[in-house]
């Protein structure tokens, strides 16, 4: 495999744009083996193929991402899309030989979802799906202390995502406010697969769940004068119970897009009888631990840069959004060309599944008031 991971882009929204942004400055990446390169983009709209033309490598600019999948230079493909576009345009980037970093929640349902990870492991292809928060040197240190064994006998897990960008009733509607494009399970698809990649790397899989689904606002401002419905889901809480050590432990995952004073707030907390272990984007260079002793002490360790690729960045900065990104992508890279060793991996199209089974068990949850079996 050459040392350059030449990479197409399919939809150049938020998302593709963050890409491009990772891909822009991975000279930050120290002692990388492998160089990233953006070289085609497709897009439906044309101010956003415009943006791109800045990009001095990218030589393919296109509307028709079949033209895009033809493209010999191109290995890898980062699709970012709305959701009831994942399956067929994933198919595609598989059909077309060529490895894959999907986006989140990997198929608008779980139907969507087995299907592409079936086609992924008949295609033999490297295929990941996006969530990046894992990267942030405070969640690591989470892991680190989730898998020390030093916490003692686990007595609950809780992982959020939460915004509070809804909260505005007259934000205009888009595609993430409807079902028909975002899917059933609404903001469990927005915020969900970054709430569980956590915990299911840590082998934390829930065996039952109670959900509280809320819609609060059904009709928003179309952004052309007139109204559109909204009818997704806009906050969800999972209760779950998942087995560590023969017990049964409980952990709540939370997604709202309801949440007052949170902008992208992404935190886990892990307690136990012995210590625990706490991480906020709030406070983005402090991780919080307790250690069992005379008195209740938790203690605030402020981080810098100690993420899991070493870069350039001064040891002692604080690490953010784009920084998580990158590191993500840095991961796909690395496990692609076998270089992770023991470093966190993307979500893989099993997790991505199990995702779905969650989602899905945590809709009928809902719908019946009462908790499902997984
Ligand atoms: N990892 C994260 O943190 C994160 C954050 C936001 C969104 N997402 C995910 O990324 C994906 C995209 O979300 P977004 O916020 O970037 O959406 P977006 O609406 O900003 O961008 C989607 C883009 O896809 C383009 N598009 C639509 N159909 C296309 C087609 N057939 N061919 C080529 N381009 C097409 C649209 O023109 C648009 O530019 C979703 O799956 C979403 O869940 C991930």
């Amino acid at each position: 495999m050459s040392n350059v991971m030449r990479v197409g882009i399919i939809g150049g929204g938020l998302m593709g744009r963050e890409a491009a942004s990772a891909f822009g400055r991975w000279f930050v990446l120290e002692n990388l083996p492998v160089r990233a390169e953006l070289v085609a983009v497709c897009d439906l709209q044309d101010r956003l193929l415009d943006w791109f033309r800045q990009i001095p490598t990218v030589r393919q600019l296109t509307k028709d991402h079949q033209e895009l999948l033809r493209n010999p230079d191109v290995d890898v493909v980062y699709v970012a899309v709305p959701h009831n576009l994942h399956e067929s345009l994933y198919l595609d980037v598989l059909a077309a030989g060529k490895d894959l970093l999907a986006e989140k929640p990997f198929g608008i349902d779980l139907a969507a979802a087995r299907r592409i990870r079936d086609a992924a492991a008949t295609s033999g292809r490297f295929v990941r799906c996006s969530s990046e928060f894992p990267f942030l040197p405070g969640v690591q240190r989470v892991v680190q202390a989730a898998r020390s064994g030093r916490l003692g006998h686990l007595l609950e897990i809780r992982s959020c995502f939460w915004h509070a960008s809804d909260l505005d009733p007259t934000k205009p509607a888009n595609w993430k406010r409807q079902v028909k494009t975002c899917g059933e399970i609404g903001v469990m698809g927005d915020l969900g697969m970054h709430v569980v990649h956590v915990p299911f790397r840590l082998g934390w899989n829930p065996v039952r769940v109670y959900a509280q689904l809320q819609k609060i606002y059904t009709e928003r401002p179309d952004g052309k004068g007139g109204t559109a419905p909204c009818d997704t889901w806009d906050n969800a809480m999972l209760h779950t119970e998942v087995v560590v050590d023969g017990r049964e432990v409980p952990m709540r995952l939370e997604t709202k897009r309801l949440a007052p004073g949170s902008t992208n707030t992404w935190s886990l907390e892990v307690l136990g009888t012995e210590g625990g272990a706490r991480y906020s984007t709030s406070e983005p260079k402090t991780f919080w631990y307790f250690e069992r002793g005379r008195e209740q002490v938790w203690s605030r360790v402020e981080l810098g840069f100690q993420t899991p690729f070493p870069t350039i960045t001064g040891g002692i900065f604080e690490p953010g959004f784009p920084d998580c990104f990158l590191q993500m992508w840095a991961a796909y890279a690395a496990e692609r060309a076998g270089v992770l060793g023991d470093r966190f991996g993307c979500v893989t199209p099993d997790e991505a599944v199990r995702s779905h089974e969650l989602f899905t068990a945590a809709l009928h949850s809902h719908q019946s008031k009462a908790a499902v079996s997984l």
